[in-house]
């Protein structure tokens, strides 16, 4: 039994790692004891990246995606966009119930399912239709939502804003840019 719940354990974070990176690892072979198998999940719990590291990569993808529309370059903007989502759903993924600090739990999964049914549709439809108006408004009450999830989590002192400067200086957000060819 504890072989079987360990199995499952080591799949569940052999998805996370894959899912997040490219980083590979080989299947555990034939044989292994449970022992084995717990070993290795908490070797592969240590290369999985914390909810904060991810959720810095929410943050850059999201700056990001505030200069690639202000930039009306719609199809970087769907890309940071995109990101922004896959990277929030593996951050819930990564912890899905946290405590506040009267011990009560908060489903992070329930709030992000709100937060993707509402203000990350909008953002992407604004972005298939190309309405910059309409994208600077739906993307600054996106970090309203965002920020109601950091207080649910206990953690009012992570405000978004608007960001000031994009988070990857290398990406041209150009859209008319034709260089590198
Ligand atoms: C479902 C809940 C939830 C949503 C939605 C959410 N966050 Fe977070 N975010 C968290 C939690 C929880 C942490 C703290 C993680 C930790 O400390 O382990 C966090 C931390 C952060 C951090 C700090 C990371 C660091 O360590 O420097 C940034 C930046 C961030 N979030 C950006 C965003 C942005 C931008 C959005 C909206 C697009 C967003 N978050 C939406 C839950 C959420």
């Amino acid at each position: 039994m504890r072989g079987r719940v360990a199995l499952v354990v080591l799949s569940l974070a052999l998805e996370a790692v894959s899912s997040g990176c490219e980083r590979s690892m080989p299947a555990a072979p034939p044989g292994a004891t449970p022992e084995d198998l717990e070993a290795r999940v908490k070797a592969l719990e240590g290369l999985i990246p914390d909810q904060a590291h991810i959720m810095e990569d929410v943050g850059d993808h999201f700056a990001n995606l505030w200069f690639a529309g202000r930039a009306e370059n719609w199809s970087l903007a769907d890309f940071y966009l995109a990101e922004t989502k896959s990277h929030l759903r593996w951050a819930v993924r990564r912890i899905p119930i946290r405590k506040d600090n009267q011990g009560r739990e908060v489903n992070l999964v329930n709030i992000l399912d709100a937060f993707e049914n509402s203000q990350l549709v909008q953002l992407k439809q604004a972005v298939d239709s190309k309405e910059r108006a309409a994208f600077e408004a739906v993307y600054k009450e996106s970090l309203m939502a965002c920020y109601s999830c950091h207080k649910a989590a206990d953690k009012p002192y992570l405000r978004p804003r608007v960001p000031g400067e994009p988070a990857s200086p290398i990406i041209n957000f150009d859209p008319k840019a034709d260089w590198p060819l």
